[in-house]
């Protein structure tokens, strides 16, 4: 008895509650959506940069964020005055046995050492072991960038492979972005020299 009172009264409360929810509706109305202009307005205020950032070197570098940019249509990067991001002869693809090897002078580091065409003066001076500066690996940063002593421009002692970098003054003064410089002749390299 108790019981089919209890079922009844539920279902007449239950059928209350419904009636009233469709002929008044709960008034609730839902907040508006402002993520879209959160992020928009946060975006809006990162100063844009007229090159990739460079990568950190504590985690390897970031080939696959740069090398997307390098990849890509060209756009805010330096298309004159730096030399070599186009063109696709690139000295590494030169086999061992047929690279010419060279006498380079490491001043800072006290000695001079043979490096190969088809290698880095960057590469050259890891595999004796020194600790020279770099970012990117990439010729996208200024970080590993050094000097040559001989007199000229920098073109005279090596080719540049993907520099982004240096614009042609730079390099007339002898600069050079070492993670990407092949040398093509014997000459004397400061290190950790920049413009
Ligand atoms: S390490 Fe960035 S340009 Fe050489």
């Amino acid at each position: 008895m108790v019981d089919a009172l209890g079922i009844g009264l539920g279902a007449l409360f239950t059928l209350i509650a419904v009636s009233l929810h469709y002929t008044r509706g709960t008034e609730w109305t839902p907040t508006e959506d402002i993520s879209e202009d959160v992020l928009e307005r946060r975006a809006a205020s990162v100063p844009k940069t007229d090159f990739p950032e460079p990568m950190n070197r504590s985690i390897g570098g970031g080939g696959a964020a740069a090398g997307a940019v390098a990849a890509g249509e060209g756009e805010g990067e330096l298309e004159e005055g730096g030399a070599a991001a186009e063109g696709d002869d690139d000295p590494s693809a030169i086999p061992d046995d047929e690279a010419e090897v060279f006498e380079i002078e490491y001043t800072k580091e006290g000695q001079t050492i043979e490096v190969k065409e088809n290698e880095t003066l960057l590469e050259a001076g890891e595999d004796e072991g020194w600790d020279l500066p770099y970012a990117c690996r990439q010729g996208q940063c200024i970080s590993c960038s050094g000097h040559i002593a001989d007199g000229g421009h920098s073109e005279d002692y090596v080719t540049h492979h993907t520099n982004e970098m240096l614009g042609d003054e730079e390099m007339s003064e002898g600069y050079t972005l070492t993670c990407v410089a092949y040398p093509t002749t014997d000459f004397t390299l400061e290190t950790g020299e920049s413009p």
